[in-house]
This record gives C-alpha cells, sequence and structure tokens, in this order.
C-alpha cells in the first residue's frame, strides 16, 4: 500500500491517487482499453502525461473518446485491432471475487465489449465501492425500448424493481440508442449465474454484473493508501 499525505483525502483526490496508480498497468508500446466515469477521467489525465509511451486507446464511450482525443490521445477502433493487453475502467461496486456492478453511467455495453477484447480487468476505485455482496447499488441494464415494460415485470417476478432511467424528463438513451434499466432490490447470490440468465432474456441487451468479465486486479482508494486486490 501506498501512504499518502497526512490529511484525509476527499473523495475526489482518492479518484485521482488511483488513476495515477493505475499508470502502472500501462504496458510500454501497445494499445490500451479505457473505461468510462469520473474515476476513469482521472486516469486519463494522467494518462496524457506519459500517452508517447502507448499506441493509443480503445473507448468504452463517446465520453472518454472526447475526453481522450482532447488531451492528443489516439482512439482507435475496436475492430481494427485485436486483443488488448489490458482494460482500465471504475466500477459502481466490486466484491472480494473482482464481480463488479458496473453502468452507473450507462456505458455498461460497451465497457463490456472491450473488457471480453482484453486480457486483463483493472478496476479503479475508491473504498466505497469495495462490498462483501452485489447489489446494494441497482443494476443497471440496457434494454431494447419495446421490451422495457416486459422487462421490468420480469425482475419484479424474481424480486427487483426496474426503473427506466431518466435524463431531463426523458428515458436516458445510451451510446447504442438504448435505454437503461435500474433495477433494485436484488439479491445476487451467484453473480455468474445471474449475468448468464438475465442476458439471455429476449430483450436484454447487456446487465450489468461483470462477472464473466471480472476485475483481475482492482487498485482501491482507501484513506490509508492505495490497495492492490488481485484475483
Ligand atoms: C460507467 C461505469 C463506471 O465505471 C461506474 O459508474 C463508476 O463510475 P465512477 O468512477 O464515476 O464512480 O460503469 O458506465
Amino acid at each position: 500500500m501506498t501512504s499518502t499525505s497526512s490529511q484525509s483525502p476527499s473523495q475526489d483526490e482518492l479518484k485521482t491517487l488511483v488513476g495515477q496508480a493505475a499508470l502502472q498497468y500501462v504496458p510500454q508500446g501497445e494499445i490500451i482499453g479505457v473505461g468510462t466515469g469520473s474515476t476513469v477521467n482521472k486516469f486519463i489525465d494522467a494518462l496524457a502525461g506519459i500517452k508517447d509511451r502507448i499506441k493509443g486507446a480503445v473507448s468504452s464511450s463517446n465520453a472518454s473518446t472526447e475526453r481522450l482525443q482532447a488531451l492528443g490521445i489516439p482512439v482507435l477502433d475496436c475492430n481494427a485491432v485485436g486483443e488488448l493487453a489490458v482494460y482500465i475502467d471504475g466500477a459502481d461496486e466490486i466484491d472480494r471475487h473482482g464481480c463488479m456492478i458496473k453502468g452507473g453511467g450507462a456505458a455498461l455495453t460497451r465497457e463490456k465489449i472491450v473488457a471480453a477484447q482484453s486480457r486483463r480487468f483493472i478496476c479503479i476505485a475508491d473504498e466505497s465501492k469495495l462490498v462483501d455482496a452485489l447489489g446494494r447499488f441497482p443494476v443497471p441494464v440496457e434494454v431494447i425500448p419495446m421490451a422495457a415494460q416486459r422487462l421490468v415485470r420480469q425482475f419484479a417476478a424474481m424480486g427487483g424493481k426496474a426503473a427506466i432511467r431518466m435524463k431531463d424528463g426523458q428515458a436516458l438513451r445510451t451510446d447504442n440508442g438504448q435505454q437503461i434499466l435500474d433495477v433494485s432490490g436484488l439479491r445476487i447470490k451467484d453473480a455468474l449465474a445471474f449475468e448468464s440468465e438475465v442476458n439471455q432474456w429476449p430483450g436484454v441487451v447487456t446487465v450489468g454484473v461483470f462477472a464473466h468479465q471480472r476485475a483481475a486486479v482492482c487498485l482501491l482508494a482507501t484513506q490509508r493508501g492505495v490497495q492492490t486486490l488481485t484475483f
């Protein structure tokens, strides 16, 4: 664990700390996968300082693409590159096996695609994200709009309460033009089984449980410094 200043860092400072710590996982001369969110934004800012060491990045959202390009980091298409050495992204929750809930930033589908194309998922998070069991954070699910209400009923049948995510008074649209259901009240005992089951419901694009694409490493920013959890 790396120690930080004697004063308690704010959550924003913790994100900066862990974003910088992730630079040690950036391989020389490679293309890396980059996630989405406020923690990843700190990583992208830090990455700008060593951008000449990498060939470029595959991005998981329009927001991250814009930030990477604004800082002069080349963004490549998934289909133009092969397997990526590493994928660096945040999480809404991570358990002690490296399974995560993701999608608070509505980018879960592209995040899962880039994660699947990468050898190792490096999760960067602050300690508030570490949980014993997934499910306190409502599970985001990207859905085809015409299936939304049937899926709301299907989640209700398993004890979940699903709500369509709204933005500016309208259903939020993802980068893929779809909608997000946020599902609360779920008890996820077996993350792999839950992900597999929900993923095959007609109309589900992606469920925001990342168990098949779980993290290999989590850099966890704590009040005592950055801890490294390996799974
Ligand atoms: C975006 C995500 C993010 O990784 C997740 O929401 C964490 O974001 P933040 O670093 O802002 O807390 O899954 O879809």
